[in-house]
């Protein structure tokens, strides 16, 4: 009988193998190589339909809309399965615009973010009539300006920052150690309040603007539902203070960006917050130690930093639809509450991490486990990836859940740093338990299905792994691996240097 066990909708265990949907690991690296992107179209689908479901749930005013931040994964492929269910998209920049038009995303629910947009680029807005989230003061004259030139009306909402003084826990999301309240106020985007009343009456005076609504993205600073709570009720407070500054003016939409965390929650599990209390637990240590000689400090060392052996976060973030319940349920209350009517409103959300978090895993191979007793015993699983495919993780301090694909039911037996083959530390997942590790077991890394691919780059001119995309038993490249051709086709090398 095969043993099967399941992890996730889309990840499963059977007779000591990974499989994703009907997909067995082993098989698809035999089949595209190593290391390797691979994403359930399966676990895609399911997760946008849950978050327009568990929100509308407690939205009953109008619409929910689901406009996913392209940012966390602009594959072409994966992001056509979103427009086949319905969703728009958060973009960014120029070229995520070009990403969301092509993979077929209904442009009256693109919204195009960021600060200082040029000119080019809110034309191509205007040209395509997407939503134009202001970022700056200045903004509204500029795209008034251009839609004027093209004879045209733009569609804009105001990207708000609203206050939160009650938001006194610490953030996960900015590296200081400041107060989530603080750590918003300090984020780059989005107009203060304060700034807001005045703003609104000059731009619905503008003939070339409609403002169609209002926006607001506070990013993951907690994942807890109570941040979510305290959110929605800052956002709400501000957005029935507007409406009385515009003479009674009610938003169309109301857009809640993202930053709902991913189940298993990686994120920031290797941060600096948890290094400064190692380093006051160790650091004494090392001192007193520093009296010893080499080799038995060394000795000492390699074994009490194993103590410090990390296991991935235990603590699960809230589910889709209680975030559903604690962000469109607190929000729709208090607009209730305080007098906005919020019949025939949209909503929108735009979930990066947690919608596309669990819909893709990294599969690696181990080159080498190498050991080392002397003079400091120390252990590596050394594999064929690196963390510079997996930046954007990086950058996040996240702490993956992983798991030796090729030998599911194995305990561990050993300690070690499970490391990427750059000439970095490339710790990519420091001091942890592995089985009794051989060249060529694969190691599968969750929840990288966003930031990680779209982050991938180039450091020791390592060509960057294949995207394979599983539907059932199918199994599909969308975007191949890249050659040692590509690595260089943007380099140039002058005439005259060739020549001499
Ligand atoms: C405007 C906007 N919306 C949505 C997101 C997605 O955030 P997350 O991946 O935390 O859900 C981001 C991320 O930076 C963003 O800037």
């Amino acid at each position: 009988m095969t043993a099967y066990t399941k992890i996730d909708n889309c990840l499963s265990t059977r007779s000591g193998h990974l499989f994703i949907e009907e997909c067995d690991t082993v098989d698809l690296v035999k089949k595209f190589g190593s290391p390797l992107f691979v994403f359930s179209e399966k676990q895609l689908r399911e997760n946008v339909r849950s978050f327009r479901k568990g929100f509308s749930a407690f939205w009953p005013g109008g619409e929910v809309e689901v406009l996913p931040a392209i940012k966390a994964n602009w594959i072409l492929a994966t992001r056509r399965i979103l427009s086949e269910e319905g969703a728009g998209a958060d973009t960014y920049s120029y070229g995520e615009l070009h990403a969301a038009l092509t993979a077929g995303v209904n442009p009256e629910i693109i919204s195009v973010n960021g600060g200082g947009k040029q000119e080019d680029l809110i034309e191509k807005c205007i040209q395509n009539n997407v939503r134009i989230t202001v970022e700056d003061l200045d903004e509204p004259d500029l795209i008034n300006q251009v839609a004027a030139r093209l004879g045209k009306k733009a569609k804009i909402r105001f990207r708000v920052k609203p206050n939160f003084p009650e938001l006194r826990k610490p953030t996960d999301f900015a590296q200081e150690k400041v107060t989530i309240d603080i750590g918003i106020q300090v984020y780059k985007s989005g107009i203060p309040a304060q700034y807001l009343p005045e703003l609104g009456k000059k731009v619905l005076q503008m003939s070339n603007l409609e403002l169609v609504g209002l926006h607001f993205h506070g990013g993951r600073h907690d994942p807890s539902l109570w941040y979510w709570e305290n959110l929605m009720r800052g956002y709400a407070a501000l957005i029935a203070e507007l409406s009385s500054a515009w003479g009674g003016w009610q938003p169309k939409e109301i857009d809640i960006g993202g930053g709902f965390a991913i189940y298993r929650d990686p994120h920031n599990k290797l941060g600096l917050r948890k290094d400064v209390v190692e380093t006051w637990l160790t650091w004494p240590l090392v001192k007193l130690l520093g009296f010893l000689k080499p080799g038995l400090r060394y000795k000492i060392m390699g074994k009490v930093l194993p103590l410090f052996s990390k296991k991935p976060n235990r603590k699960m973030a809230p589910t889709i639809p209680e975030y559903g319940q604690a962000a469109a349920g607190t929000l729709h209350r208090e607009l209730s509450r305080l007098g906005i009517n919020t019949k025939g409103v949209k909503l929108q959300i735009e979930p990066g991490r947690c919608l596309y978090g669990n819909t893709g895993i990294h599969v690696t191979r181990v080159k080498k486990f190498k050991q080392q007793t002397m003079p400091m015993p120390w252990n590596w699983v050394l594999t064929d990836t690196t963390y510079f495919f997996l930046a954007g993780g990086m950058y996040e301090y996240q702490f993956n859940h992983y798991i030796f694909a090729n030998r599911t039911d194995d305990k561990p037996k050993y300690v070690a740093d499970i490391v990427g083959h750059s000439c970095y530390g490339d710790r990519i997942l420091p001091i942890v338990q592995v089985p009794d590790v051989q060249t060529g077991d694969l190691i599968a890394m969750l929840d990288m299905g966003a930031y990680q691919e779209v982050s991938a780059c180039n450091f020791n001119a390592l060509p960057r792994p294949a995207t394979i995309l599983v539907n059932g038993k199918d199994s599909e490249i969308i975007r191949r691996a890249e050659t040692i051709e590509d690595v260089f086709r943007r380099d140039v090398i002058p005439e005259r240097l060739i020549r001499r």
